[in-house]
């Protein structure tokens, strides 16, 4: 299925753009997915950093903290206009832009890192392919690529619409679901909800797009899930996840 191009994600973000501005963590994945992909995008000081599908800055602002120099790209021009807004509050030197992860045509060889979290779920399998492509020729020699995405089981691990998240899969199965796009919602620790979406792709199809882009080397990849820290913290919102398989974390290197 061919998919249109971002217009689904761009107004999806336009429209709820506040509802993801923050400082602290607050949704499910503040905890149990990006602190994890900063800690896999260390060293960090004095590094270029790209972080595509950048949202309100949340990320950049923590590479940032930790001394990259950070360029955020977003498809959503409310999500820009936040990051720019919490910029301008509080400069970090991170500069924003409105662009297509699909289709931005940086220099080559221009980043040591480029950083994608949760940007694939609004992507078809061909266009991820594409970006990864695309950040295979960003990168220079040696420099990683590191991106977070639902795990590939995700959408499939709850039928109730109910907190903490709900992907509407109607029948769809793990293989003929394949570029579906699901809605879906998850719920942030304080019991409001996130209207998200997930473009349901296979384990082999995040592979098979490193390898089509020129990834040579094994990517590391992690399973993410809550900890007991988690659940000792928030027993409620994080005790019905503990043991699901909630995230992939993957770092590949360019040779
Ligand atoms: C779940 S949010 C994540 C934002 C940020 N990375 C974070 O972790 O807080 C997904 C973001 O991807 C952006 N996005 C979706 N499709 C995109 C595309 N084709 N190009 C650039 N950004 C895109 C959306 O506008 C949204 O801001």
């Amino acid at each position: 299925m061919t998919m249109p191009l971002p217009t689904e994600a761009r107004a999806l973000y336009d429209q709820t753009a506040a509802n993801w501005s923050r400082r602290q963590p607050s949704s499910l994945s503040d905890y149990t997915a990006r602190p994890q992909v900063m800690a896999l995008c260390e060293p960090l000081a004095g590094k270029d950093v790209l972080d595509l599908g950048c949202g309100e800055g949340y990320c950049s602002r923590m590479l940032s903290g930790y001394g990259a120099r950070v360029l955020g790209l977003d498809v959503s021009e409310r999500m820009i206009a936040l990051a720019r807004e919490a910029e301008r509050a509080e400069p970090l030197g991170i500069r924003y832009d409105t662009a297509d992860a699909v289709a931005v045509a940086l220099d080559e060889a221009s980043f040591d890192l480029v950083v994608a979290v949760f940007l694939f779920n609004y992507l078809d399998v061909a266009q991820m392919q594409r970006t990864m492509a695309n950040v295979h020729r960003m990168l220079r020699p040696g420099g990683h690529f590191v991106f977070a995405v639902p795990h590939p089981a995700f959408a499939f691990m709850r039928r109730d619409p109910a907190p903490p998240f709900h992907f509407d899969i109607g029948s769809a199965g793990y293989f003929g679901g394949r570029n579906s796009r699901f809605g879906g919602r998850i719920w942030k620790r304080d019991g409001t909800a996130l209207d998200v979406q997930l473009v349901h792709k296979t384990l082999g199809d995040y592979f098979d797009g490193l390898r089509l882009a020129g990834f040579s080397a094994m990517p590391g990849v992690t399973e993410l899930t809550v900890t007991r820290e988690m659940v000792a913290l928030d027993e409620a919102f994080f005790g019905p996840l503990f043991d699901l398989p909630l995230h992939l974390a993957v770092k590949v290197s360019r040779s």
